[in-house]
C-alpha cells in the first residue's frame, strides 16, 4: 500500500509571511493522524514557514524550483537553495504550465534535477477541460508520465508522488467524482509501469477543488492515497478536516 498524503498548495497565498508562518503553525497544531502532511508556501515565505516546522510533523514543499543548478536565470530558484529548507517541491503544476509556458520538456528536466538533488517531486498531470470533453484523460495522463519522467533516472525515483489533476476541476468549486480519479490512477500507474516503475507503490493524490464536504469522495476511492489541496488548504480546520478523512 502506498503511503497516505495530503499536501496544501497555498499557492500566492496567504498575503504576507507572517500569515504564512501563522497559518503553518495552525496546521502543525491539529497533531498527527497516521497520514503524512505537507504544505507548499509561496517561495518568499518558506524559510519562516519550514524555521516555524522544524521539529513538527508537517513537512514544507516548495511549489516549483528551475530545471538547472545554477546561473543567470533571473527570478528563479535552484533545486540546491531548497534543500535545507523544503523536503521536496511540486513539479508541473498546471498553472506553471500555464503562467510559464512550462510544457512537458522543461518539466522532465525539473524532475530530473529535484530528485537528483535530493528532493521528493510531487508530479502535477491532468487534463483540460476540452481533452475531458473529448474523453481523453486517461490517454493524455498516460502521454504525460512517460513525457514527464523521461529524463529523470529510476534509481532516484523511488520516493516519487503523482498529483492527478484535472486542470477543468481547478478552483471550480467543482470536483471530479471518485470514479473519474480513479480510472486515472490505474492510467497512471499503467504508464509508470510501462516506465519501469512499481507503481503499485507510488502515492497518488487527487487535487482539483478538495474540501471538508467533497474530500468523502476521494477518500473511498481505489487508488487514490490522498490530496493535493489548493483553496481548502487556506483554512487550518478544513485542512485538518481533509487530511483525518484519509485516516
Ligand atoms: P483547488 O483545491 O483550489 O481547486 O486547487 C487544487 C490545486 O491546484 C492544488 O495544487
Amino acid at each position: 500500500m502506498p503511503e497516505k498524503l495530503v499536501v496544501g498548495n497555498w499557492k500566492m497565498n496567504p498575503p504576507s509571511v507572517a500569515d504564512a508562518v501563522a497559518l503553518g503553525r495552525d496546521v502543525a497544531a491539529h497533531g498527527q493522524t497516521g497520514v503524512a502532511v505537507g504544505v507548499a508556501p509561496p517561495a518568499i515565505a518558506l524559510a519562516a514557514v519550514a524555521d516555524a516546522l522544524r521539529g513538527t510533523a508537517v513537512a514544507v514543499y516548495a511549489q516549483d524550483l528551475h530545471w538547472a543548478e545554477r546561473g543567470a536565470f533571473t527570478a528563479q530558484i535552484a533545486a540546491a537553495m531548497l534543500v535545507d529548507l523544503a523536503a521536496g517541491s511540486i513539479v508541473g503544476h498546471s498553472e506553471v504550465r500555464r503562467d510559464q509556458c512550462d510544457d512537458d520538456a522543461r518539466v522532465a528536466k525539473k524532475l530530473a534535477r529535484a530528485v537528483e538533488a535530493g528532493l521528493r517531486p510531487i508530479l502535477c498531470v491532468g487534463e483540460s477541460a476540452a481533452q475531458h470533453a473529448a474523453g481523453e484523460a486517461t490517454a493524455v495522463v498516460a502521454r504525460q508520465i512517460a513525457a514527464d519522467l523521461a529524463e529523470a533516472r529510476h534509481a532516484s525515483l523511488d520516493r516519487l508522488v503523482i498529483a492527478y489533476e484535472p486542470v477543468w476541476a481547478i478552483g471550480t468549486g467543482t470536483p471530479a467524482t471518485g470514479e473519474h480519479a480513479s480510472a486515472a490512477a490505474r492510467a497512471i500507474r499503467a504508464a509508470l509501469k510501462r516506465a519501469g516503475l512499481d507503481g503499485e507503490r507510488v502515492p497518488i493524490l487527487y487535487g482539483g477543488s478538495v474540501s471538508a464536504r467533497s474530500v468523502g469522495e476521494f477518500a473511498n476511492a481505489d487508488g487514490i492515497d490522498g490530496a493535493l489541496v489548493g483553496g481548502a488548504s487556506l483554512d487550518a480546520d478544513e485542512f485538518g478536516a481533509i487530511v483525518r478523512a484519509f485516516a
